[in-house]
């Protein structure tokens, strides 16, 4: 059989420091624009239809490929973050909707204990709604500032190229869980590869600071930031080095790196979470809610938070719930879980917002007050009185975006989607890949190498000793945790083999399993108890890699069970670096369960999950 490498850190040096420059119009272009701002209500509506057809939000990397449109992008991004951290449509009081600074958005007042904490639910059912006015409301300043700077290009050809192109921008997405093209990283090059960037503006092109590499504060409120080194940090860092010092600088390869590393766990979990997760109650969030058949443990809001640890790398921004919507990474990222939400409710339309008690407070929810389909989400209004809700968002084309998976609303076009995007390593698509004949896997360096068989071969063969039947058995340690059981961030390693001595190569480790990151801390309350969440790390794609390198025979239950009994170890690591002892980790409980599942036979079908089976337990308090 042949293989193929498919991918590698294609990030290079990265440790340039930043320069702080602005797109130069050559006049004062800002008041005309401030002056038109200042006289619309923040009312959320989204951006217009053009001529009644709906635009999509598209890829980062295909709108990469659009000249005009990711120009206008990169400058409406440099406009918002070079635009005084006062105006209320600036990229610090925009991002800080989320959590930090910790202010009145809208004229829309903390309750009387909330200053302290963001309008943003965590560990709710509101958690995937309450995203999508925001993102719309983002979107819509955005939009405008984008047909503005369209509007400022020399008359001719060329405005009228831009400003036609303005008329159906909408924001993109990073799609952190497809496969990258052939040699590149999860992470985008034009996130993560340079602290500067050329754009084609009105006053011709110019070399600016990257708006997707950093935000720099202007000025830094150290006041924001009570932990050091974040109070000495005038700008938002990824994966700072060295760890916990003013000086450290980005490096963006180790973010490539990680994400790289935990591309199949987020394939593989988010593949789970479309085919075996129709209620939307546990769907939703991380909440552990109780439930006897073991088989729901897994959340968009607990991927999404090994999402934001893996781009925060240790102890960046984006890793710390109130500092990580001011990296410019996160409205990507957010964008990408709204495609996902809008997925889903096309596969399990029914299930919807059931009402749910508040686990953790937010500028205007207290801990306790009921959340449910009615519930405003606040600061975003509909109109001059009244606010959004679930119920009114529920279909994302009110607010005139749409995705290419979904713009057809049709359950087949959405399964054959995730099939296409999501099953690299999977062997629940395992008999689809068999016409296909590929199928990816992990080399000990990490990187994804393509394995390619046709029947008989030793390939086909391999093959065989995973799918018998047209059943596999899938393996999944399910992991229950008090959120704030380290006053921060943490990650929860689950390796297969042996743990290297060297910490620093942990996620690069080819024996490491998968990883969920737990995003907390900083917040008021923290220090609350009881609120236990709910996670999975998918052991099924690693148990697959040991088939093929024939370090275990199958993955049946007597023999997987066993083979994971003798190799499966544990290790936590806080935000900062350091390592702590499991059986520290108040409230963690790791259960190793699997399912029989029935492999997808077609491209509109996905993998249908048997009965799971509990099979052993570890660190049970
Ligand atoms: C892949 O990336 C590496 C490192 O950036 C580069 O040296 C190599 O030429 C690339 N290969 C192809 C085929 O693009
Ligand atoms: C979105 O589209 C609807 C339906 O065409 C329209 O009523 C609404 O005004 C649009 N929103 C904006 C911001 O234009
Ligand atoms: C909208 O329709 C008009 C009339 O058909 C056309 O001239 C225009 O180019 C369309 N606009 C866009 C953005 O497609
Ligand atoms: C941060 O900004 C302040 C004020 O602009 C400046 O004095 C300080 O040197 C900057 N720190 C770093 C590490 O760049
Ligand atoms: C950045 O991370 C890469 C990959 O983990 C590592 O090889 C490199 O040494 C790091 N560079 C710096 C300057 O820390
Ligand atoms: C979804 O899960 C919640 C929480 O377990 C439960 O209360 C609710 O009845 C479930 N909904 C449906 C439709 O089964
Ligand atoms: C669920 O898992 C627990 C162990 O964590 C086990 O005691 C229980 O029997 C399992 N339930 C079922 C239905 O298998
Ligand atoms: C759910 O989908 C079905 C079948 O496509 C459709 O008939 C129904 O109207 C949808 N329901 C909702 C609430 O969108
Ligand atoms: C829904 O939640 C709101 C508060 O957000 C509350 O006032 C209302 O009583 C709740 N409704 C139900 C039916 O629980």
């Amino acid at each position: 059989m042949d293989i193929v490498i498919l991918f590698t850190l294609a990030l290079s040096a990265l440790t340039v420091p930043h320069v702080e420059a602005r797109y130069d119009y050559g006049r004062d272009v800002r008041r005309a624009l401030q002056k038109r701002q200042s006289t619309q209500p923040a009312i959320t509506t989204g951006a217009p239809r053009i001529n009644g057809s709906i635009p999509f939000r598209k890829e980062i990397r295909k709108l990469e490929q659009d000249h005009e449109q990711w120009t206008l992008y990169i400058l409406a991004l440099d406009w918002m973050q070079f635009t005084s951290q006062d105006d209320p449509y600036s990229w610090y009081r925009m991002t800080g909707i989320h959590a930090a600074p910790f202010v009145d958005y809208g004229g829309v007042h903390a309750l009387p204990d909330g200053g302290e904490n963001g309008y943003c639910p965590h560990v709710s059912v509101l958690f995937p709604t309450w995203h999508r006015p925001y993102l719309a409301y983002f979107e819509q300043v955005m939009y405008n500032i984008v047909q503005y700077i369209a509007s400022l290009y020399p008359a001719g050809p060329q405005r009228i190229r831009f400003q036609q192109a303005a008329l159906t921008f909408r924001m993109p997405y990073w799609d952190w869980a497809a496969t990258p093209p052939y040699n590149q990283s999860v992470l985008p090059l034009s996130v993560g590869g340079d602290s500067d960037i050329t754009a084609d503006g009105p006053s011709g092109v110019q070399q600016i600071a990257n708006p997707l590499f950093t935000f720099t504060f202007k000025p830094l409120d150290r006041s924001v930031f009570p932990e050091f080194p974040f109070f000495e940090w005038n700008e938002t860092k990824r994966a700072p080095n060295p760890p916990n010092s003013p000086d450290a600088i980005s490096n963006n390869s180790d973010v490539a790196r990680m994400l790289d590393a935990g591309l199949r766990q987020y394939q593989t979990r988010l593949y789970n979470l479309f085919a075996n997760s129709g209620n939307y109650s546990s769907w939703s969030n991380e909440a552990w809610i109780p439930d006897p058949t073991n088989a729901s443990y897994d959340s968009i809001e607990s991927l999404h938070d090994t999402i934001h640890l893996a781009a925060g790398g240790d102890s960046g921004h984006m890793a710390i719930i109130a500092y990580s919507a001011f990296d410019p990474v996160f409205f990507l990222h957010h964008a990408n879980v709204d495609r996902i939400f809008a997925m889903w409710q096309i596969l399990y339309n029914d299930s919807w917002v059931e009402p749910m008690m508040a686990v953790e407070p937010t500028r205007t929810m207290s801990y306790g007050a009921s959340q449910n389909a009615s519930t405003n989400l606040t600061p975003f209004f509909v109109n001059d009185g009244q606010f959004w809700t679930s119920d009114m968002v529920r279909d994302h084309q009110v607010f005139n975006y749409t995705y290419p998976e979904v713009a057809s609303k049709s359950r087949s076009d959405v399964i054959s989607a995730i099939n296409r995007l999501y099953t690299d390593f999977s062997a629940a698509a395992m008999s689809i890949k068999h016409e296909r004949k590929r199928y990816l896997r992990m080399e000990p360096n990490k990187r994804a190498t393509e394995v390619f068989w046709n029947k008989g071969t030793p390939g086909g063969s391999f093959v065989n000793r995973i799918i018998k039947a047209g059943h596999y058995r899938e393996w999944v340690a399910n992991i229950i945790v008090n959120k704030h059981a380290m006053k921060t961030s943490f990650k929860i390693h689950v390796f297969l083999g042996s743990v290297p001595s060297d910490r620093s190569t942990w996620e690069s480790s080819p024996d490491l399993a998968g990883s969920l990151g737990i995003f907390a801390g900083k917040m008021s309350g923290s220090d609350e108890q009881g609120r236990r969440i709910s996670g999975t790390v998918p052991l099924t794609s690693t148990l697959v890699d040991h088939v093929y390198d024939e370090r275990l025979q199958s993955l049946d239950s007597t023999e997987a069970e066993a083979y994971l009994r003798e190799n499966l170890m544990i290790r936590v690591v806080i935000s900062d670096g350091t390592v702590v002892e499991p059986s520290q980790v108040d409230g963690l409980k790791i259960s190793i369960v699997s399912s029989n599942v029935k492999a997808a036979k077609s491209n509109t079908e996905l993998a249908s999950w048997g009965r799971v089976a509990s099979h052993f337990d570890i660190y049970a308090p």
